[in-house]
């Protein structure tokens, strides 16, 4: 499980890295992270103008109120953009790089070291240049646990659901809710547990339902995701709701610490409490949901 007290990051927002007014809003918007594209949502014409367009706004320091920033590459085995890609990254003030179409651990070991030569030309902290990677093939998949766990500077794992769907065939609209990608989904959920690391679950691409992605992002994070992808402002508030434990949550698990520490002074350590099994496993469950709340603030 991941043990942290910063923070949550629940709602990680993509902005494509060309377009100047989103990137200028991306500073005040609720999003807890956001990833500034270089790679699909910038057509090849436009990758260098993007390049210069996140050197104009992502030099200066974040204030500590903005989201967290990473800025997504183009994969390394188009060499030429990838390189122009971590040059530009680099000499940003951003907590690190998105790594996309990961497949192997090597893909990451080869990467983690290009970012301890630039950092060492740089005189920056080695291992200073976090990695958030993102898991969108049926070989990537089978890697998920060995991929997540690659690198200590690797600190969130996403699941890529269109391209994923693409090299797996999948019919053009999904089901409500992503339930035909449920194996898949939950696969990169447990390899970034047993990793350690965040999870971020997919994009949904209905712009204009709502509703449908409050249910998706519950439903994420009954499958041990930690966050969700965004790729729209009305797609943020939703997500953070869905990954905040709610009033009621909180007032259950105060309710079932304060019966079982009651129990437990009797001398029980497993109870039924209003036909509710409590053991061990449970309040630690009830902790964990404190715990989150404390990190929402
Ligand atoms: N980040 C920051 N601001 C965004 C945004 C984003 N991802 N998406 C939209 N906005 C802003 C717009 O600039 C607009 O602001 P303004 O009215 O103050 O100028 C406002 O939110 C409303 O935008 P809207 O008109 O509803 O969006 P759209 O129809 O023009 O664009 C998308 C829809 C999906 C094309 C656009 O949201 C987008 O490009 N999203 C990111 C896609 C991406 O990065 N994909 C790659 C990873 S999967
Ligand atoms: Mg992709």
């Amino acid at each position: 499980m991941l043990t942290t007290t910063k923070p949550l990051v629940r709602s990680w927002l993509y902005v494509p890295g060309q377009r100047e007014r989103m990137l200028q809003k991306s500073f005040s918007l609720a999003a807890d992270a956001v990833i500034y594209d270089l790679e699909d949502a910038v057509p090849i014409a436009e990758k260098q103008a993007a390049r210069r367009l996140l050197a104009k706004y992502l030099t200066e320091p974040a204030p500590a109120s903005a989201p967290r920033r990473f800025v997504r590459l183009n994969h390394p085995s188009r060499a030429e953009m990838f390189e122009a890609d971590l040059a530009c990254a680099v000499a940003l003030s951003i907590e690190g790089i998105g790594l996309p179409k990961v497949e192997t651990a090597d893909e990451v070991h080869a990467v983690d070291d290009a970012l301890t030569r630039h950092e060492e030309a740089l005189g920056a902290k080695l291992g200073s240049t976090r990695i958030m990677l993102l898991i969108e093939s049926p070989l990537g998949l089978v890697n998920a646990y060995e991929i997540a766990s690659a690198s200590s500077r690797i600190v969130a794992v996403a699941f890529g659901a269109e391209d994923f769907s693409r090299e797996m065939g999948l019919p053009l609209v999904k089901q409500a809710e992503a339930k035909d990608q449920l194996f898949a989904r939950s696969t990169i959920a447990i390899a970034a547990a047993a990793a350690g690391v965040e999870s971020i679950d997919i994009i949904w691409t209905d712009l204009n339902d709502i509703v449908g992605i409050a249910a998706e992002a519950g439903q994420a994070r009954r499958l041990g995701y930690t966050g969700k992808a965004a790729i729209h402002p009305d797609q943020i508030a939703p997500i953070n709701a869905a990954f905040s434990p709610s009033g009621d949550e909180i007032a259950y698990a105060q309710e079932v610490l304060a019966a079982y520490n009651a129990a437990v002074a009797e001398g029980t350590g497993a109870i039924n409490y209003k036909g509710a099994f409590l053991e061990e496993p449970v309040i630690a469950r009830a902790r964990h949901i404190l715990a989150l709340a404390t990190r929402t603030l």
